[in-house]
């Protein structure tokens, strides 16, 4: 991966048939007008497969746990989906979490920690989503725990190893840091902390927020030692309604809200809609359809990693494309009027999230002129209450996010460069 500094597009044959498996790239489906859809940290575009997947299944009025062929058939869907994440998280033992959304479960976990782990601190980072952010923040408060902040580096837009670890100490109780900022894209180095905290508290709980990374890099639990993961499927091609985790088995073993009977493992109340298990292991399984084109192996991790790496590479070369341009047309660090607001020198610490900030228009002004020359975008401000900490910790009263994906091409990012440079002027 390093080896390719500057990424590497994917065959544009695979890439047509890439594009060919989402709904909407092209064609905003109300307006009937051409657009190109660069808000994927919001929403990602929908997956055909996941989307077909999930109404299959859920037009079946069966029920789970019944007995006879449709019932087990759905009991089996979760099994398989289980097994699957499993192997997207590279994770073994514990178990997979389910919930209506990736917050409820970041929240629920660092809960469960805080009460139930000794300590008398818990660190966090001013990059978090506020669900990990206040998911650490209540429960340190009520069980009277010292809530401890890293800073952003401004100057990046991440934070680095050394200024969380100067927060950790024998007594934290937990360490919660965000894998990528949904604001920066800047990718956290999650390994060597998880490696160097240890050193600090050889049985740290450490989970990460990763539903901005897990759509375009690899998580791997075997290699970070966390205890818990998340994401959510509707920013990887998925559906909305549903949040998904991995817990290690002592966070498993935490006491939780769960019926008494219920087993340990179980940390879902009631079960979610049995089509959205069919709709993750379509997920998981068109990353392992990519690595397909590129290794000859049954081995569904291989596949899988094979899969996120080219996924990972092609959005890099979309990235540089969208920073340094080509021999026709500038690309925004070399544009009048506009500026990528943190610096991006090594691309392989970033995942494809760009903020940007106009000399002569608002983040709100900008989106809107985006909106009307037909791309998708989100400013990202201080007025929202899941904003304000990021975007005032890297100095900046808003940013516009832009996000494409790995289905957009050379020919997406000029066309969104050449309207740049018209809003730019
Ligand atoms: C980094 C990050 N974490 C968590 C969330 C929340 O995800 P959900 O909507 O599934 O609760 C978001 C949503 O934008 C996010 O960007």
């Amino acid at each position: 991966m390093k080896e390719y500094p500057n990424g590497l597009l994917m065959p544009a044959e695979l890439s047509a048939q890439i594009r060919d498996k989402y709904y909407h790239v092209d064609i905003d489906p109300f307006t009937g007008k051409k657009r190109l859809f660069f808000d994927n940290s919001g929403g990602s575009m929908r997956l055909k497969a996941a989307s077909e997947e999930f109404q299959k299944v859920d037009d079946l009025p069966n029920c789970g746990g019944h007995g006879g062929k449709a019932s087990d058939y759905l009991d089996s869907l979760r099994v398989k989906a289980c097994d699957d994440m499993k192997t997207l998280f590279n994770a073994e033992g514990g178990c997979i979490m389910t919930s209506m959304t990736a917050s409820i479960i970041i929240f629920d976990v660092s809960e469960a920690i805080i009460e139930n782990v000794p300590g008398t601190n818990v660190v966090t980072t001013e990059l978090e989503h506020p669900s990990a952010f206040d998911g650490c923040e209540i429960p340190s408060t009520k069980y009277k725990k010292e809530f401890r902040v890293a800073k952003t580096d401004p100057r990046t837009g991440s934070i680095p190893v050394e200024r969380i670890l100067e927060l950790v100490d024998k007594d934290t109780c937990l360490l919660s840091v965000i894998m990528t900022s949904n604001i920066t894209g800047a990718i956290l180095d999650i390994e060597t902390l998880a490696r160097e905290a240890r050193k600090i508290k050889p049985d740290l709980y450490i989970i990460c927020d990763s539903v901005q990374h897990t759509p375009h890099g690899l998580t791997d639990m075997k290699g970070c030692k966390l205890d818990c993961v998340n994401f959510a499927p509707y920013k990887f091609g998925g559906l909305r309604g549903l949040g998904v985790g991995w817990l290690s088995d002592r966070v498993m073993n935490l006491p939780h809200r769960k019926l008494i009977r219920e087993t340990q493992s179980n940390w879902e109340m009631g079960g979610c809609a049995p089509g959205m298990y069919a709709m993750l292991s379509a997920i998981f399984d068109y990353v392992c359809w990519i690595g397909r084109q590129f290794t000859n192996t049954e081995d569904k991790r291989a596949l899988y990693v094979e899969g996120m790496n080219r996924i990972t590479l092609h959005e890099r070369a979309l990235l540089h494309r969208m920073l340094h341009g080509s021999d026709d047309a500038p690309g925004l660090i070399g544009m009048k009027g506009v500026k990528v607001a943190v610096e991006m020198d090594d691309l392989t610490q970033r995942d494809l999230i760009v903020p940007i900030v106009f000399d002569k228009m608002s983040c709100e002004e900008a989106a809107r002129a985006y909106e009307s020359a037909g791309v998708v975008i989100h400013e990202r401000t201080d007025k929202s209450l899941y904003s304000a900490r990021q975007v005032n910790s890297i100095g900046q009263h808003g940013i516009v996010r832009v996000s494409p994906l790995h289905c957009h091409t050379y020919d997406d990012i000029d066309e969104f460069l050449k309207i740049t440079a018209e809003l730019a002027k």
